[in-house]
């Protein structure tokens, strides 16, 4: 199928379209675990549709196995910078974020985390994110957590290079 063009809507967000991958690799860190490194692909794309889709997929950096992912949907409210944020994740989480885009910079923070009735102790009760394009055309992502347990702290730092 031909890729239709980028809805109008969209534009605002048309920098974080493509496929990225971590370089160098991200870091892990919170104050209950030894900070570690992670690989991560990212697909952002569109199908003419007024939202993004995007998929996240890390790799243990030695032996690649796969470790978190998650997959969801960008929406921008028309006319606005106003962006949610709609993700699943394979830890038995599904949250929503929302927040602003300003320039090639979008900030969001959860508004309601949902997850399955046997998910991994401590629980996030709360999540912000930070994604940015640089000047050197690098994406770059930072998320913070706060779980039942510790107050909001930086859990991942990442650059992404096109690919
Ligand atoms: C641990 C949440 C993304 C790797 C944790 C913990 C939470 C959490 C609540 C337990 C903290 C504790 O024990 O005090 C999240 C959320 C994410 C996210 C909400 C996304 C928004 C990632 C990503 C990676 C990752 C992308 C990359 C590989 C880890 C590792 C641990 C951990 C290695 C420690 C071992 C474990 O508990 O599985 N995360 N995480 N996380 N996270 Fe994340």
């Amino acid at each position: 199928m031909k890729t239709p063009q980028l809805n109008p809507v969209m534009e605002p967000l048309s920098w974080m379209l493509g496929t990225w991958l971590s370089d160098p690799p991200g870091d892990g860190t919170f104050p209950t675990m030894k900070p570690f490194q992670y690989l991560e692909e990212v697909h952002i794309s569109h199908v003419g549709q007024p939202m993004l889709n995007f998929s996240f997929n890390a790799f243990h950096p030695d032996t690649r196995k796969p470790m978190h992912r998650e997959c969801g949907f960008i929406r921008l409210k028309p006319d606005t910078n106003k962006v949610a944020f709609i993700s699943a994740q394979n830890t038995g989480l599904v949250e929503v974020e929302e927040g602003e885009v300003n320039g090639q910079e979008l900030s969001i923070a959860s508004h309601s985390i949902a997850r399955i009735s046997f998910a991994k102790k401590p629980h996030v009760e709360q999540i912000t994110r930070k994604f940015r394009l640089n000047s050197d055309g690098k994406l770059e992502q930072t998320v913070s957590m706060a779980t039942t347990t510790q107050p909001m702290t930086q859990h991942l730092h990442i650059t992404y290079k096109k690919v």
